[in-house]
């Protein structure tokens, strides 16, 4: 059984790190195809050489551009790649522009695609990721899906039941795999000069956020304000730093955050760890500001993790204004929601794996 991996945003990366060993453990041959949607080092190749994942067998060298750009230079390279190696899986993950690309291309070619990270919603049409993830979801043959309320979600849409399988999140997984090493080889609060349980963690990039100025404008203003009783460290994606140069606010807000370049996976769990609180309009930070049992602050209108909410670990502020911001995470510091466990046992790479071997 061969299956082909498409991969191009960080986030994919780390989840396909616990699923590329599964699936070699499980016998399948593997071929890697990366599109180049991330292409800087330290979005990139920083986390093939951290968590010991196969070079690509293939790299698109898509590189950024307009969704239609993007999408359909993706297409062409997928669909050629999937009538090269005949795989009998496209698998896929998560809400990117490659994973609607890869997605489209291999249901044109009747291949069957398995979708890691199926059923999120955030119910927001304005957001590129719904509509990737909703056409991804409705073309793929099997669905894994992280939670209950992703399961929910796909039965009200009508995805029928034999489709769908509830294996837990493979960031969960990710984190189990690499969190001792973080705590053994990152060096990272040293290196900035923060106090554990001493700072802000903050990220930045969703388009909502850093393409609507007003947004990202109370966003940085929020952190500046609170960055006056605790430091606030930022490890800026660079479509934010893009964006923050274009409004011409960058080096105002350098002088009072610690804006530092992205990190590789091992740091960014250490500053996790660390945090006395996360600000983030990351999907896949908000999980582990949990996984670490650190109180967040979702900066967006809605989340598609949304027992983060329901247990308390997770309050959604709208970036609106700059001190409701700067109250939200002032309230939520110090805090602690219930305990449980809504997203698996840690062992959801090894179930894809072993569901995919069966069928
Ligand atoms: C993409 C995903 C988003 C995901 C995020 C993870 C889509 C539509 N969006 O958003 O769901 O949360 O990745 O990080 O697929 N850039 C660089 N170097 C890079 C990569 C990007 O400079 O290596 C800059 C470019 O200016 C580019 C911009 O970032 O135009 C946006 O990159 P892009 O991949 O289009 O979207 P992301 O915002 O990264
Ligand atoms: N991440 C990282 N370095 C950073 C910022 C994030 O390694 O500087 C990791 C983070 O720990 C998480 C993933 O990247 O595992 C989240 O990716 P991102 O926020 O870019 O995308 P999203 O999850 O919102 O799609």
């Amino acid at each position: 059984m061969k299956t082909l991996t498409v991969i191009g945003a960080r986030p994919q990366f780390i989840k396909a790190s616990p699923i590329s060993v599964a699936l070699k453990e499980a016998g399948f041959e593997q071929v890697l195809l990366h599109t180049g949607q991330h292409y800087d080092i330290n979005m990139s190749q920083i986390f093939f050489d951290e968590l010991a994942i196969a070079p690509p067998d293939i790299n698109l060298g898509i590189g950024s551009g307009s969704h239609a750009e993007q999408t359909a230079g993706m297409l062409v390279g997928i669909e050629q790649a999937i009538n090269y190696h005949k795989p009998n899986w496209v698998v896929i993950y998560g809400d990117t522009n490659s994973t609607v690309a890869a997605a489209l291309a291999a249901a044109k070619l009747h291949v069957s695609i398995a979708h890691v990270e199926a059923g999120l919603r955030s119910f927001n049409r304005t957001m590129p990721e719904e509509i990737n993830r909703v056409i991804a979801d409705s073309i793929s043959s099997i669905l894994f899906a992280p939670t209950q309320d992703a399961i929910n979600n796909l039965r009200n849409e009508g995805i029928p039941n034999e489709r769908v399988h509830l294996v837990g999140d493979v960031m969960y997984d990710a984190s189990l795999m690499h969190g001792r090493r973080a705590d053994i080889q990152s060096k990272i609060l040293d290196k900035i000069g923060v106090q554990p349980h001493k700072f802000i963690l903050a990220t930045v990039h969703r388009a909502e956020n850093t393409d609507i100025q007003h947004r990202c404008q109370a966003i940085f203003e929020g952190l500046d304000l609170i960055s006056h009783n605790m430091p606030v460290v930022l490890p800026m994606h660079p479509r934010t730093k893009a964006t923050l140069e274009r409004y011409g606010i960058l080096d105002k807000f350098q002088h009072s955050l610690r804006i530092i370049d992205p990190v590789g996976y091992l740091d960014m769990i250490k500053l996790e760890k660390s945090a006395a609180l996360i600000a983030t309009d990351s999907g896949g930070v908000q999980k582990e500001a949990f996984f670490h049992k650190v109180p967040c602050v979702t900066l967006r209108d809605e989340t598609e993790w949304v027992e983060l909410v329901d247990l308390g670990w997770n309050k959604i502020i709208p970036p609106i204004s700059a001190e409701n911001i700067a109250d939200a995470i002032r309230s939520m510091l110090g805090t602690v929601g219930q305990n449980a466990n809504p997203y698996g046992e840690g062992n959801a790479a090894n179930k894809i794996a072993q569901i995919l071997a069966e069928y």
